[in-house]
């Protein structure tokens, strides 16, 4: 093997990596060893700010193949043709914690999967949930303000947690989920994902469908107890990271079976739940799950940081055949992801090897900015219309159009004949076996316990009675017993 030679920023050879030039064997250090400057400069700007939520996570490549036909409700490209394959790169995340945090926590974890297609990226960031704590976007900065370290105390407090529940009854069907088995994922191979959001699709003819994706796990679901979470934390705090990392390089590639609910637009007004409200689910009796393809993660990334840190995905991007619905949390999405990208990673993140189109090509007028590095060829012009076949529009949208109505103004959700904050959440306690009704009680009391306040663990309560009466009496006897304690 032929010894590389190590060289400074600007390919110059590096003559000593081990001793500073100094004045003399024991003298101070000399200014002029620009090697010693810009190794500490470069050291001093490795970090970059972490993402606001979901700082920690884990990814890898795979690809995407079809195994159902699906054309008569999309008229998207990669799922046009049964066994289609797409290259993928998936990040996992947990979402309350910094970078430096534990994997084996109580926690929802994010699922962002981004399809690189031949008509453009395609990103789906989903959690492991099939729903969310809130319903509109405007309540989530002071959601994740409650889930995150305290701005005095330097911790996760579970007062400020209890607090924003306590005052946000929609969240009672998200916690019940939580606070059950798959709160704690075993490792991030045996969880489903989920869209969460009903998202659109349009077919060939127009026609538009609301749609919500299941990812179903092939290694099983696995979950760990508090206790069993708590003892892993202490002995390998990157358990997921180890695991998905490990399970990739020895060829258990993972894989998960994508299905889909599917209702038609017309359906959506008179549906019994808001279709387009993210704290409920669609029941698989009104709208079964259709099967569509197979997701496999077969690479690792080369470098964590180049690609999973820098990863970058946007509910905005959609591909022709898929949009959004009116779904209000997903609308606020549909602006936070790339703006937090331009914040985090800078203008032309999308140049980025991990966010570039890898099937289709990027070809606009956007320029310049930081770190530029797609320019187009030398005769390209940057302005738009031109006369010189640049670039132009399709006069096609990507998905179908929706008739809206009404007022301009702030308003609640519309609540739909079944809607309420609490039925959903005792159907979800209602399907548990009374074992998992065991743990579920034990862990919102051990949380709940916990709070100061009387007040905020009585309307956290009242959510659990209103769900479902034993729920709430079990509940209610289990903090009562541990505060006692
Ligand atoms: C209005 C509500 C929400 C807002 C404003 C919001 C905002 C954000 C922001 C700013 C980031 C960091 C993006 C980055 O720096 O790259 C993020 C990450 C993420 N969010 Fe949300 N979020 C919301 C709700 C949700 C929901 C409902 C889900 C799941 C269904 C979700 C899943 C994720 C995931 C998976 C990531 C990590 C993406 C990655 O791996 O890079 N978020 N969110």
């Amino acid at each position: 093997m032929t010894q590389r030679v190590l060289t400074t920023e600007s390919g110059a050879p590096v003559a000593d990596n081990q001793n500073s030039a100094t004045a003399g064997a024991g003298g101070p250090i000399l200014l002029q060893d620009g090697h010693l400057l810009e190794k500490l400069a470069r050291f001093n700007r490795e970090r970059i700010p972490e993402r606001v939520v979901h700082a920690r996570g884990s990814g890898a490549y795979g690809y995407f193949e079809v195994t159902d036909d699906v054309t008569a409700f999309t008229r998207a490209g990669f799922l046009s043709e049964v066994g289609r394959r797409t290259e993928t790169f998936l990040r996992f995340s947990t979402v309350a914690d910094s970078l430096g945090g534990a994997d084996a926590v109580r926690d929802p974890r994010g699922f962002a999967l981004k399809f690189y297609t031949d008509e453009g990226n395609y990103d789906l960031v989903g959690n492991n949930t099939p729903v969310f704590f809130i319903k509109d976007p405007i309540k989530f900065p002071d959601f994740i303000h409650s889930q995150k370290r305290d701005p005095f105390t330097g911790r996760q407090e579970p007062d400020n947690v209890w607090d924003f529940w306590a005052n946000s009854p929609e969240a009672t069907h998200q916690v019940t989920w939580l606070m059950g088995d798959r709160g704690i994922p075993a490792s991030y191979r045996h969880m489903n994902g989920y869209g969460s959001h009903t998202y659109q699709w349009t077919n060939a003819e127009g026609d538009a469908y609301f749609v919500k994706y299941h990812f179903k796990t092939n290694q099983g679901v696995r979950s760990l107890s508090a206790d069993q979470a708590a003892e892993l934390v202490g002995k390998d705090g990157s358990s997921h990271q180890t695991d998905l990392l490990q399970a990739i390089e020895r060829g258990m590639n993972p894989s998960w079976t994508l299905y889909v609910q599917l209702m038609p637009a017309a359906e959506a007004a008179d549906y019994r739940f808001n279709p387009f409200d993210v704290t409920k689910v669609w029941p698989h009796a009104d709208y079964p799950l259709q099967r569509v393809g197979r997701l496999v993660l077969d690479r690792n990334p080369d470098n964590v940081f180049a690609e999973v840190e820098q990863a970058a995905f946007s509910p905005n991007n959609f591909v022709p055949g898929i949009g959004p619905s009116p779904d209000k949390m997903l609308q606020g999405r549909l602006f936070a992801y790339a703006d937090a990208q331009r914040y985090r990673l800078g203008i032309n993140h999308t140049q980025l090897p991990v966010n570039a189109p890898r099937a289709a090509t990027a070809d606009n007028y956007g320029r310049d900015g930081l770190h530029a590095t797609r320019y187009g060829s030398r005769h390209d012009k940057n302005y738009e219309p031109n006369s010189y076949a640049g670039p132009a529009q399709t006069d096609t949208a990507l998905s179908a159009p929706l008739p809206v109505q009404g007022w301009t103004g702030t308003h609640e959700a519309p609540a739909h004949t079944k809607d309420d904050d609490f039925f959903q959440a005792g159907e979800l306690y209602r399907l548990m076996s009374d074992d998992e009704k065991a743990r579920l009680i034990a862990n919102i009391a051990g949380g709940l316990s916990q709070v100061t306040r009387d007040d905020v663990i009585e309307k956290n309560l009242a959510h659990f009675h209103a769900a479902d009466a034993e729920y709430g009496k079990r509940v209610e006897e289990a903090v009562r017993a541990l505060r006692e304690d």
